[in-house]
């Protein structure tokens, strides 16, 4: 197992049976060098004492918001600085719902909502909660923000159900800890991200613009950043908030992209252009507001640069992945793409049929030199931690290519 020695975890244990698998789990992330400070819900004293988690982890077992003597050791802010990570095992379908919701209304839920740290949750729960609309909505919703969700595993359950809902074993959940920090996918990689559309002012009230929504590339983001990347996200204007732990840069201009990718580029090691850009803009934008007029009204575009192509044109490009939204002829645009911006990879998708733009779900069909995966309709959320499993082992297999000498750029 890699080790966890130095890092400071906070472990949440919310109201379920499984509360007990909590104590093991301590003691599990302490023999991995972590230093555990534990803080339990009101429901889950019910399943497990306080005094056992103290003994356990050598500290304090906070539990109330509104506790002067503990606040004066260590405030609820300070506690949440304090975290490298938060680990909520057992994770209750409440706590969800509530961490979904951004509710401050116990000391577990205000800690996850003031830390910068990353949220890890394994959920614990009957079957049927487990595969609910509403639980099924919030995880999609903690997913999108970058929360990583640790199983549940299946099997039997207390309630003598059979399915998804079992929290996972501590020594399975002290491993998957140990992953995040130490061989994550994306462990210590520099992750640069374009989303969104882009505006083209034609004055300073109008643009031309698209329907992108930024959910696609948001939603990697958050995968990337769960992938142990370090991310930053170029977004143009979306009413998203940025996923947790992503550095967001907003723009509004292909240009404006253009400039902030350009800056950051040289110091990625993956570029992901998913952005919706303009490939024209107007060529004379008016200082004034335009006055309607009971005439033809001509405007005169003109191309924008290509930010995809001028970052895999780089001299030391980094690992470059573009996406291709097309009507028709999806895979044959898409490769023909991949050749002429002389890409790594490029991420096909059908728009159309509550597919691609300013839907939730989308399909995708990624290919680079040499292969291609098909991945099948899904939620967003979904296909954006499979895309950057595939984009996380072409990167992988591609370096130690180049490590050993024999360099392929395409
Ligand atoms: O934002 P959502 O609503 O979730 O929708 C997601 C999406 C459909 C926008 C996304 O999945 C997608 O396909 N993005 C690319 C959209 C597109 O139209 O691409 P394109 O064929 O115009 O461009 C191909 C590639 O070149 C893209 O990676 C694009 O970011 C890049 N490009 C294009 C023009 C330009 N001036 N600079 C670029 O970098």
């Amino acid at each position: 197992m890699s080790t966890l020695t130095d890092k400071h975890i906070v472990l949440g244990v919310t109201g379920s049976i499984a509360a007990y698998k909590s104590a093991e789990l301590v003691r599990r992330l302490r023999e991995a060098g972590a230093t555990v400070r534990v803080i339990m819900t009101a429901a889950a004293t019910a399943f497990i004492t306080p005094l056992t988690l103290q003994a356990l982890s050598g500290h304090p077992v906070r539990q109330k918001l509104m506790d002067p003597e503990a606040e004066a050791a260590m405030s609820h802010i300070e506690l949440a600085r304090w975290a490298d990570a938060i680990l909520v095992a057992p994770a209750s379908a409440d706590f969800l719902a509530r961490l979904a919701h951004g509710l401050a209304d116990d000391l577990l839920a205000t800690v996850c909502l003031a830390s910068q740290a990353p949220i890890l949750v394994a959920p614990a729960m009957n079957r049927v909660m487990w595969e609910s609309a509403a639980t099924v909505e919030n995880c999609a919703t903690l997913r999108r923000r970058g929360a990583v969700i640790l199983g549940p595993g299946e099997g039997e359950q207390a309630c003598g159900e059979l399915g998804f809902g079992r929290m996972l074993d501590a020594d399975v959940l002290a491993a998957q800890v140990a992953t995040y920090f130490g061989d994550a996918e994306l462990g210590g990689v520099r992750v640069l991200i374009t989303a969104g559309p882009t505006r083209e002012a034609l004055d300073p009230v109008r643009y031309l613009s698209n329907r992108s929504s930024g959910k696609m590339g948001y939603a990697l983001a958050a995968a990337a950043a769960a992938a142990g990347a370090s991310v930053t996200l170029v977004s143009g204007p979306v009413n998203l908030p940025a996923p947790r732990a992503v550095d967001r840069i907003e723009v509004q201009s292909a240009e404006q992209m253009f400039n902030a990718v350009m800056a950051l580029a040289p110091e990625c090691d993956i570029f992901v252009g998913v952005a919706a850009v303009a490939d024209y803009r107007p060529v004379h934008p008016a200082a004034n507001k335009l006055k309607k007029k009971n005439e033809e009204m001509h405007i005169v575009l003109e191309p924008t640069a290509d930010i995809l192509a001028a970052v895999a044109a780089l001299s030391q490009a980094p690992f470059t992945v573009g996406f291709a939204a097309e009507t028709d002829h999806v895979s044959a645009y898409a490769r023909s793409k991949l050749r002429d911006k002389r890409l790594r990879m490029i991420v096909a998708n059908r728009v159309g049929e509550g597919l691609g733009f300013d839907a939730d779900d989308n399909a995708l069909e990624v290919i680079w030199d040499g292969g291609e995966q098909q991945l099948a309709r899904a939620p967003k959320s979904r296909l954006a931690e499979d895309l950057i499993s595939i984009i996380a082992e072409r990167y992988h297999a591609e370096s130690s290519t180049e490590d050993s000498g024999s360099a392929h750029r395409a």
